[in-house]
């Protein structure tokens, strides 16, 4: 099955901060999922470069749109490798190929007839590069997201006609359910809808930092239209020479952050509807990661962890295990290095590290390093069997952090199958039943490690090498065990 995933694409104005990270990695534990379950993956991610955010940071820096852009965008791509991301392709908006797409498609939507020109006259903040309605305005006209004071504006534009796909849009929420997940979006998105859609600006005429619009060269359009049709046009140009818009399109999954909500669930698909272009299944919806000050992490509130410095101190994996423990994937929740280094200690080296090194060391001193191949337990085997259907399920909607938590529940039922049957003990005692206990843990702790490789891809993979299944995919539950031979590993996650 294809199987498309995306990224919101960042703004090019700023370097990144853990909030971007956070959204990579959730992608990416998807992404990683459904390659493990076979499914045929294309997952993209990418920077969104147009418009009034990038071009008044580069005026306010004195070089050029482009200059900021490129060198902004080489710290995004960055976070790639630090993030041990998967991902296929890496968009830039700027790219000649997305450009060249995107005036085909909106061209499309001219030629459709939803287009017409007129003048917005209201209020628009840059640093949202979004129009206001009198609802998002604040105290003194000021932006009720950043803060800063509000511009006036009157201004020539091609307007796109949202209000013709009111119907059509509450149509399709009504049908899909599951369009915008979790359900409290689903729900704000709707309330959105019903509040009654106004037509939107296409175009900006004071601007010249975007695509040109192909029918009125005085214009560019609107950065929001622009971006958004990133996920569809990087499809045409990621492989040279090769189109792979039939075999992904449309989107399984869009993740994005809930400030972007309106634009991904409300004005893309009216997008897609005007040109002729089929919606996403899901929209998944994350919360925000919150500084220790408990406002949502941004360079203007100045609360930002650098996710370089993390990774430098702690490795990747870590930091991978920790943003989706301690934050409930979908909502909102405070972070910081304190935090991470305590859930480090206790869960990663106390938990799951010491299950790993134990049962390693187990199987060198009683079985010569090897996993008897004997009969499986089958009261372990039954609380541990059924681990990866369950999160299957539960990353089908996109339940990150409750997927994690039934893999973690399983490493600590195998480390209390540890205390329970005391190996050392059968080991004293010469007990028949040594070879079955030391098998079955080393199947648990093996089908465990496959469960989390999405989350901790780089642990995981030394792990399984070490207990002589390298395969990452391997998900099923073998009922008699294994004679691979198991070495031994330094301490995973050392104290
Ligand atoms: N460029 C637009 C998105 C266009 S998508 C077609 C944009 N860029 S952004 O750089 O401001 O944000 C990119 C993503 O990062 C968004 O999904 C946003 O919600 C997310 N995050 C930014 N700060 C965040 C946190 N503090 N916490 C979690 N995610 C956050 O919006």
């Amino acid at each position: 099955m294809p199987f498309y995933v995306t990224t919101a694409i960042d703004y090019v104005n700023g370097v990144p901060h853990l909030g971007h990270a956070y959204e990579k990695i959730a992608t990416d534990i998807l992404a990683r999922n459904a390659r493990q379950r076979g499914e045929d993956v294309f997952f993209l991610t990418g920077t969104d470069e147009h418009g009034e955010p990038v071009a008044d940071a580069a005026a306010a820096e004195g070089v050029t749109p482009q200059e900021l852009a490129d060198r902004n965008a080489g710290r995004f791509r960055a976070l790639i490798g630090l993030l041990e991301l998967s991902n296929d392709f890496f968009i830039r908006t700027t790219d000649p190929g997305h450009i060249e797409r995107v005036q085909q498609v909106l061209q499309r939507v001219y030629d459709n007839g939803h287009v017409y020109l007129g003048t917005y006259e209201g209020w628009y903040c840059p640093r949202c590069a979004d129009f206001k309605t009198d609802a998002d305005v604040g105290p003194g006209n000021t932006c009720t997201i950043h803060g800063i004071p509000l511009e006036a504006h009157s201004e020539e534009n091609y307007f796109f006609r949202l209000s013709a796909f009111q119907d059509r849009l509450e149509e399709h929420f009504a049908e899909h359910p599951d369009f915008v997940l979790p359900r409290h979006q689903f729900n704000a998105a709707h309330a959105f809808l019903t509040g009654g859609l106004t037509d939107i600006s296409l175009t900006r005429k004071e601007l010249r930092w975007g695509v040109p619009v192909p029918w009125d060269s005085g214009h560019v359009f609107y950065v929001w239209f622009d971006a958004l049709l990133n996920y569809y046009t990087a499809l045409g140009y990621a492989r040279p020479g090769e189109d792979l818009t039939d075999r992904y399109w449309p989107a399984h999954f869009h993740v994005i952050g809930k400030d972007i909500l309106k634009f991904h669930t409300v004005y893309w698909p009216a997008m897609l509807f005007a040109a002729d272009l089929e919606l996403p299944r899901h929209v998944w919806v994350h919360g925000f990661l919150h500084g220790p000050d408990g406002e949502k992490m941004s360079k203007s509130a100045g609360n930002v962890v650098d996710p370089f410095a993390v990774v430098d101190e702690f490795g990747i994996d870590v930091l991978r295990h920790y943003l989706f423990r301690e934050v409930t994937s979908g909502q909102d929740g405070p972070v910081s290095v304190e935090g991470l280094r305590t859930r480090y200690e206790t869960e990663l080296a106390n938990e799951y590290g010491n299950l790993a090194s134990r049962t390693l060391n187990m199987l060198e001193r009683y079985a010569e390093a090897t996993v008897p191949a004997v009969t499986l337990d089958p009261e372990l085997r039954a609380d541990i069997a059924g681990l990866a259907d369950r999160v299957d399920e539960l990353l089908d909607r996109a339940e990150i952090s409750a997927a994690l938590d039934e893999i973690w529940q399983r490493v600590r039922r195998l480390n209390r199958y540890v205390e329970e049957k005391a190996p050392w003990q059968l080991a004293r005692d010469g007990a028949p039943e040594l070879p079955t206990v030391l098998a079955s843990l080393a199947e648990g702790l093996r089908v465990v490690t496959v469960a989390l490789h999405p989350y901790m891809p780089a642990k995981t993979a030394e792990l399984l090498r070490a207990l002589g299944r390298p395969d990452t995919s391997d998900r099923e539950f073998a009922e008699v065990g294994w004679g691979g031979p198991a070495t031994s590993i330094a301490p995973l996650f050392p104290r």
